[in-house]
C-alpha cells in the first residue's frame, strides 16, 4: 500500500474538482464533516478549508485489487472529524447532482483510505448555523474555526492585509516596526502595564499605539510610513472594542490632511474592489468621501460618527428656548434662566434642548406602547424622560406634556425650526449636553433598526463612508472646570486659530479627523504639531508647566527640535474594518483568538494567577479583594 503524504501527495483540494475530470485518480485529504452507512456503502462528506467533497466507499469497486474493501471496511468504523486521507476515481454523479455544493457534479470512489487521526466527539457540531452560546464556541474555538463562516472572515482578513501590503509598497510607504514594550505616557487609553524583572519594581506599558515611535520615524526622515500592527488598551469592553486589537497605521511627512485622506481613499477603494468586488466609484465617483465638521455631526447626530444610511436628524432648541425664556413650560423656564443669570454660559457646554423629527411615514408604523418603550430605551442610558409630541393639524400638539404648557409662539417656533408636518413624531431631550447628545444618537439608530430603515447588523449592502473634520482641540472638562486635549496634545491647529489658544481656547478647531462607516468610527488621525513655539502654546492652554511636558513627553520634546518635518497620519482599526467589511456583529466575529466581553481568554485560561515564585522575582504583592 502506498503511503499517503510521503507517496501520495494530495492532487486537489476539497472544493476543486468538477466532471471534467471524471476518471481521474485523486488524493484528497481532510476532515469527515458526515458519514452515512448505506449497508452496502459508506458516504463521507470530506472537509477541507476549501470546501467539501462525496467519497463513496463501494467494497465492489474494480480495478483497484482489493484494496476498496479494506477501505470500506475501515470507513465503517469513521466518525465525525476524524481526519483521513483517500485514494480514488473521480465519478460524475449524473442525476443525482447536487446544486448546493461547488463540486455537487461528482463524487469520489475511494479506492484506499488512511486514517491520519481520530477525533474526540466535538462539544458542538461543525456547521455553517449552529445556536451554541458563545462561551462554548470561544473555548474550543479551534473547533469554531473550522466552520465555513469564520473560515470566510479570516480569509477577508488575510485579504485586507494583502491589499493594504500591496496598496501602500505601491505608493511608495516602508513597513517599519514599533516596539510593543513602551514607556507609559499618560493620556488615551488605559494603558497594560508589564513588569520588568531586570528593574523590580518598575514598568514597561504595552503600547497602545504606535503613535509616538511613528513619529520618530518622521524625524528621523522615513518619509512614509504603515505597519499592521497590535495594539493593546485596558478598556471597558464592547461589540466593537478589544483589548487587544489591530491597526493599519500610517504617517506621512510633508502632508496636509487632503494628501492623508487621498491616500486612505484610495486604501479603501482598493480593499472594497478586490475583497467585495465592490467599486465604490459607482457611489462615489469622484473617489473621494464626503466630510462633515464635528459641529455638524453633533448637532445633527449627537455624535462625531453618525450612521448617514437613513436621515432622521437632532435639532438644537437651545437657543430659541432663551428667546422665548422656556415658553412657559417650567423646566425648560429653568434652563433658560441659568442662561440669563450667567449660571450657564452659551461658550460652554453645558445644558442644552434637542429634538428630533420622526417623519410621519416612519412615526404612524409605531403603536402608542412602542413609542412609550422609547422612554424605557432612553433612561437605561441616563436620561430622564423622553418627551414627545404627536403633531396634528395645524401644527398643533397631542399626546405630549407640553400640549398645554407651552406657548403656542414656542410651539410655532420649535415646528418651524424641525420642518414639523401632520403626522410627525417630536422626540425631546434636555439637560446636560454630554447626556443629550448621547440619548438622541443612541435613540436614533436604536429607531432606525426598529423601522427597519438599517438592517439590526450588517450593512445591509449599502456602505456609507464620511470623515469628519475639524473638531474643537480642547474639550471642556466638566468635572475639572478646565480645558483638555481633546485627541491628543500634538494635534496642529488650524493656522488661522493659533491666535485662540489664549484669548478663546473653546473656539480653537484642529487638524484631526475620523473616517466613519456605517455608524462606526474605522479610523481616525491628524495632522501633527512640528512647530516648538505653538507646542508651548498648546501645553500652556492645558495646564500643563515645561516640567511637566518634559517628565511626560521629554523625549518626543526632544526629537521635535531636532528638525522635525511637517507630519500627520491616521490608524484605521483593521478588525473593524473586517467586522463591517463582512457584516459581522461584533469584533469577536473577526478575530480568531479574541478575548470574551470579560476581556479572559477562556480556552487558555487567561488572565491567570502567577505563582509566588515569579512574584516574587519581579518583587510583587498581590493584595486580594476584601470579602
Ligand atoms: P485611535 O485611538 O482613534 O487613533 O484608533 C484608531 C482606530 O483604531 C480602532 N480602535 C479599536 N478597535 C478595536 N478595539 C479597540 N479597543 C479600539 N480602539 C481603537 C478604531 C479607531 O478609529 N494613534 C492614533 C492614530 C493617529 O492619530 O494616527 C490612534 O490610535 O477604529
Amino acid at each position: 500500500m502506498a503511503r499517503f503524504i510521503d507517496e501520495l501527495k494530495r492532487t486537489h483540494h476539497c472544493a476543486e474538482l468538477r466532471a471534467a475530470e471524471e476518471g481521474k485518480e485523486v488524493v484528497l485529504f481532510g476532515w469527515v464533516a458526515s458519514y452515512r452507512d448505506h449497508g452496502g456503502c459508506v458516504f463521507i462528506d470530506l472537509r477541507d478549508r476549501e470546501g467539501i467533497t462525496q467519497i463513496v466507499f463501494d467494497p465492489n469497486l474494480t480495478g483497484h485489487g482489493d484494496s476498496p474493501k479494506a477501505a470500506y471496511e475501515a470507513a465503517r468504523a469513521l466518525r465525525n472529524e476524524w481526519v483521513v486521507g483517500v485514494r480514488g476515481v473521480v465519478v460524475s454523479r449524473g442525476k443525482n447532482k447536487n446544486p448546493k455544493l461547488p463540486t455537487g457534479e461528482i463524487e469520489i470512489h475511494a479506492a484506499e483510505l488512511n486514517v491520519f487521526n481520530k477525533a474526540d466527539t466535538p462539544p458542538f457540531l461543525i456547521e455553517d448555523e449552529i445556536d451554541t452560546g458563545e462561551e462554548k464556541r470561544l473555548q474550543y474555538r479551534y473547533l469554531d474555526l473550522r466552520r465555513a463562516p469564520l473560515q470566510k472572515t479570516l480569509r477577508v482578513r488575510h485579504k485586507i492585509n494583502q491589499v493594504t501590503r500591496r496598496y501602500f509598497d505601491d505608493k511608495g510607504f516602508l513597513e517599519l516596526e514599533t516596539p510593543f514594550m513602551v514607556k507609559y505616557t499618560p493620556g488615551g487609553a488605559r494603558n497594560f502595564l508589564v513588569p520588568s524583572r531586570l528593574h523590580a519594581g518598575k514598568f514597561y506599558a504595552l503600547a497602545e499605539s504606535p503613535q509616538l515611535f511613528k513619529q520618530l520615524y518622521m524625524v528621523a526622515g522615513f518619509d512614509k510610513y504603515f505597519q499592521i500592527v497590535k495594539c493593546f488598551r485596558d478598556e471597558d469592553l464592547r461589540l466593537d472594542r478589544q483589548p487587544e486589537f489591530t491597526q493599519i497605521d500610517v504617517e506621512m511627512s510633508f502632508v496636509n490632511q487632503d494628501d492623508v485622506f487621498r491616500t486612505m481613499e484610495g486604501l479603501v477603494f482598493a480593499v472594497w474592489k478586490e475583497v467585495l468586488g465592490i467599486d465604490l466609484h459607482e457611489k462615489y465617483p469622484s473617489g473621494r468621501f464626503p466630510q462633515m465638521p464635528f459641529d455638524e455631526s453633533m448637532t445633527k447626530y449627537g455624535n462625531d460618527k453618525p450612521d448617514l444610511r437613513f436621515a432622521m436628524p437632532h435639532d438644537d432648541l437651545t437657543a430659541l428656548v432663551i428667546e422665548h425664556g422656556g415658553g412657559g413650560v417650567s423646566f425648560l423656564a429653568d434652563i433658560a434662566k441659568k442662561f440669563e443669570s450667567g449660571q450657564l454660559r452659551r461658550d460652554l457646554p453645558g445644558e442644552i434642548v434637542k429634538a428630533m423629527r420622526v417623519p410621519g411615514e416612519h412615526a404612524q408604523k409605531l403603536s402608542r406602547t412602542e413609542v412609550d418603550k422609547l422612554e424605557d430605551f432612553v433612561k437605561g442610558m441616563g436620561a430622564k424622560g423622553l418627551a414627545r409630541a404627536k403633531v396634528d393639524k395645524d401644527g398643533a400638539w397631542t399626546q405630549s406634556p407640553f400640549a398645554k404648557t407651552m406657548t403656542a409662539e414656542l410651539r410655532q417656533a420649535i415646528n418651524v425650526k424641525l420642518g414639523a408636518k401632520e403626522g410627525d413624531l417630536l422626540l425631546f431631550q434636555f439637560g446636560k449636553a454630554s447626556t443629550v447628545h448621547t440619548v438622541l444618537a443612541n435613540l436614533r439608530v436604536h429607531l432606525a433598526k426598529k423601522l427597519g430603515l438599517i438592517p439590526e447588523v450588517g450593512h445591509g449592502g449599502v456602505f456609507n463612508f464620511l470623515w469628519v473634520v475639524n473638531p474643537p482641540l480642547f474639550e471642556w472638562d466638566e468635572d475639572r472646570t478646565t480645558w483638555a486635549a481633546a485627541h491628543h496634545a500634538f494635534t496642529r491647529p488650524h493656522d488661522d486659530c493659533v491666535d485662540l489658544l489664549e484669548k478663546d481656547p473653546g473656539k480653537v478647531l484642529c487638524y484631526r479627523y475620523d473616517l466613519v462607516l456605517n455608524g462606526f468610527e474605522i479610523g481616525g488621525g491628524s495632522i501633527r504639531l512640528h512647530d516648538p513655539d505653538v507646542q508651548a502654546r498648546v501645553f500652556r492652554a492645558l495646564g500643563i508647566t515645561d516640567d511637566d511636558a518634559r517628565a511626560k513627553f521629554g523625549f518626543l520634546l526632544d526629537a521635535l527640535r531636532f528638525g522635525a518635518p511637517p507630519h500627520g497620519g491616521i490608524a484605521v482599526g483593521m478588525d473593524r474594518l473586517a467586522m463591517l467589511l463582512s457584516g459581522a456583529e461584533s469584533l469577536r466575529d473577526v478575530i480568531p483568538f479574541p478575548k470574551t466581553q470579560k476581556g479572559t481568554d477562556t480556552m487558555t485560561d487567561a488572565p491567570n494567577r502567577a505563582s509566588p515564585e515569579q512574584l516574587a522575582e519581579l518583587r510583587i504583592r498581590v493584595v486580594e479583594p476584601q470579602p
